[in-house]
């Protein structure tokens, strides 16, 4: 965590002039490592279930748009391998609001496990009639993933989604930020199972 906050201003910078940032390293590997277990411990306890598209209260499970299931964190049941990651969020909000003046209130997060072959297709994170996700935070628990195994991050640059992107592959301790109204992204397959932590700051809803 001391580490991260020194870290903070020079990723809020870039996040201000690009409106999207990698961070490396936002948690030690130990502590990536602990996460993944927590994970891939609820998930074989069957706490997962598949994730949906659509506004919050008309979700509908759609294969040929994502293939992932997901497992929301709880604020309010907070297992000591996800302690590290609620800290140095709360350090992230703290810090976007202070200089930014995001506004940011709270945050929602959840565990995501795509299977080998999974894939979200291109999207924005932002519902048209809810303005409350800022900033989009995905947070990767996959250790040593190599290029040729896909599963990257492809987040566009341009307003249309269609031109020039970037792919950002999930590796381990690998946090992504990026302004969730403007960018269109999407998850490539991969030949392995994929995990990560996937969430939203938020503001009040205008
Ligand atoms: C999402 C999403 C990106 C990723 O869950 O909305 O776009 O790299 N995830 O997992
Ligand atoms: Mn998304």
């Amino acid at each position: 965590m001391t580490d991260f906050a020194y870290r903070l201003p020079a990723i809020i910078d870039t996040l201000a002039e690009h409106g999207w940032v990698v961070v490396d390293d936002f948690l030690s590997s130990a502590e990536v490592a602990a996460l993944r277990s927590e994970g891939e411990r609820r998930h074989t306890a069957g706490e997962f279930h598949r994730a949906g598209v659509g506004r919050a209260n008309e979700q509908h499970v759609r294969d040929d748009i994502r293939t992932d299931d997901v497992r929301w964190l709880d604020p309010l049941d907070r297992l000591p391998a996800e302690l590290p990651y609620w800290t140095c969020i709360a350090a992230l909000q703290a810090a976007l609001n202070r200089e930014l003046y995001l506004g940011l209130r709270d945050g929602e997060f959840h565990y995501a496990h795509y299977p080998a072959g999974g894939f979200y297709q291109r999207h924005r994170d932002r519902f048209r009639d809810n303005t409350a996700r800022v900033i989009s935070c995905v947070f990767y628990l996959n250790e040593n993933w190599q290029d040729s195994e896909g599963g990257h991050l492809r987040l566009w640059l341009d307003a249309e989604g269609q031109g020039e992107y970037r792919d950002v592959a999930p590796q381990a301790g690998r946090l992504v930020l990026f302004t969730s109204e403007r960018f269109w992204h999407a998850v490539q397959p991969a030949s392995r199972p994929r995990w990560s932590i996937t969430g939203w700051l938020r503001r009040a809803e205008i």
